[in-house]
């Protein structure tokens, strides 16, 4: 069994999650998307060889890494993948820049559907492409899709891509089944791409199940480009890889030659090293991991009930998204922050009406999670 209760200490000077805020000695760091955990051993371990070795060469993927990826998404969601269809690359975000700039006109509009992940629009905008935007509906406290919004801004304004995340950051949803099936269709009907970013997609929890988009259909498989990496799922970031799955020769051909143009191709020979390995050896951990995380979002959850934060339903992924509107009028990250003296992604960050809101990475350790939450219950309001 892996211990994640283990506190590790991460302080040092490059660590972007830790970097130190000016007058706070206590800071509990809840916001940028790693985890706190270290990653499975036979991933350090296959890092610490390759180090002892002292050779970094230029390096390239080969047939070994090319199993372990296709035995992944083949035991974890059912999907065969044609490794010649999978373009490595250093990141996802670079994946959807390339897509966009290799797949689009400079003007064309793109759909994404907020609240999501900022370095997503920002992407899109820094293209030069036009933003358009389908806001994801709260019921309760689940988000919904609004397909006729969806459909009516696809043809209101020529959309010729759309960004599905799946499962969805900040909106914590696993989209179902028929909940792609029919993003899908106004897709294929409309002409319109699809870039599915697809990181979070091994942090599933019970009664959900995450469904590649481009697995469900031929057509489907055809006009999606799958963004895929094991960064997220083993705590990897920094270490940047991603695999990009695009079935359509055309599409595929483009893209690559872009990113050999851009000169951003390819892994580093860590990202190797770590990708096969922790494809290979990491099934045991990660699901250890998913029940841990299980058990952080349910303390959270129980936490919270009764008091004026309103947190949305979590399906998926290990960051919370959480409505403060009744507890203050101020940012809620610089409220918690100089209240709680604990940092959270901005709501902003997310999408014109994520300003009330705040998200907060749970994948740290219990007793770290515990003591933020007594800190958060004590700030006045909150109760
Ligand atoms: C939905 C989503 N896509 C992409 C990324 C970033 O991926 P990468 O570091 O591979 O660019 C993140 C990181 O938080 C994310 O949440």
């Amino acid at each position: 069994m892996t211990d994640f209760d283990e506190l590790v200490p991460r302080n040092t000077p490059e660590d972007i999650k830790y970097e130190k805020v000016e007058g706070i000695t206590d800071l509990i760091p809840m916001w940028v998307a790693d985890m706190d955990f270290k990653c499975p051993e036979e991933v350090s371990d296959a890092l610490a060889e390759q180090s002892k070795r002292g050779i970094f060469g230029y390096s390239e993927a080969d047939k070994t890494y090319d199993e372990a990826v296709v035995n992944w998404f083949r035991n974890r969601y059912g999907w065969d993948v044609d490794p010649k269809t999978c373009l490595k690359l250093p990141s996802v975000i670079l994946a959807l820049s390339l897509s966009i700039r290799a797949l689009t006109e400079p003007g064309d509009s793109i759909l994404i559907m907020e609240p999501l992940y900022g370095a997503i629009s920002r992407t899109v905008k820094l293209t030069g492409r036009r933003l358009v935007v389908s806001e994801l509906e709260l019921k309760g406290s689940r988000y919904e899709i609004v397909f006729e919004d969806m459909e009516k801004k696809i043809k209101e304004n020529n959309v010729k891509m759309f960004v599905l995340c799946n499962p969805h950051n900040p909106a914590g949803r696993v989209w179902t089944r028929d909940e792609l099936l029919r993003m899908g269709d106004i897709c294929l009907r409309d002409n319109v791409l699809i870039v599915s970013d697809e990181i979070h997609a091994d942090f599933i929890y019970s009664g959900h199940r995450h469904i590649p988009i481009a697995s469900l259909s031929e057509e489907l498989n055809k006009i999606t480009i799958t963004c895929t990496s094991p960064t997220k799922t083993f705590n990897l970031a920094g270490i940047q890889a991603a695999n990009v799955f695009v079935a359509d020769d055309s599409m595929r051909r483009k893209i690559d030659l872009l990113s050999v143009a851009t000169g951003a191709f390819g892994l580093n020979v860590m990202g190797i090293v770590a990708t096969r390995a922790a494809y290979t050896y990491g099934e045991k951990w990660l699901s250890e991991l998913i029940t841990y995380l299980e058990g952080n979002v349910a303390l959270v959850r129980s936490r919270l009930e009764g008091t004026k934060l309103k947190m949305t339903d979590i399906e998926g992924t290990y960051l919370l998204w959480i409505d403060a509107s009744d507890v203050t009028a101020e940012d809620p990250t610089a409220f918690f922050l100089r209240t709680a003296h604990i940092r959270f992604s901005e709501g902003s960050f997310f999408g014109r009406n994520g300003e009330h809101f705040f998200r907060m990475n749970v994948a740290c350790p219990r007793s770290v999670l515990s003591e933020a939450l007594d800190r958060i219950l004590e700030v006045p309001g909150v109760r």
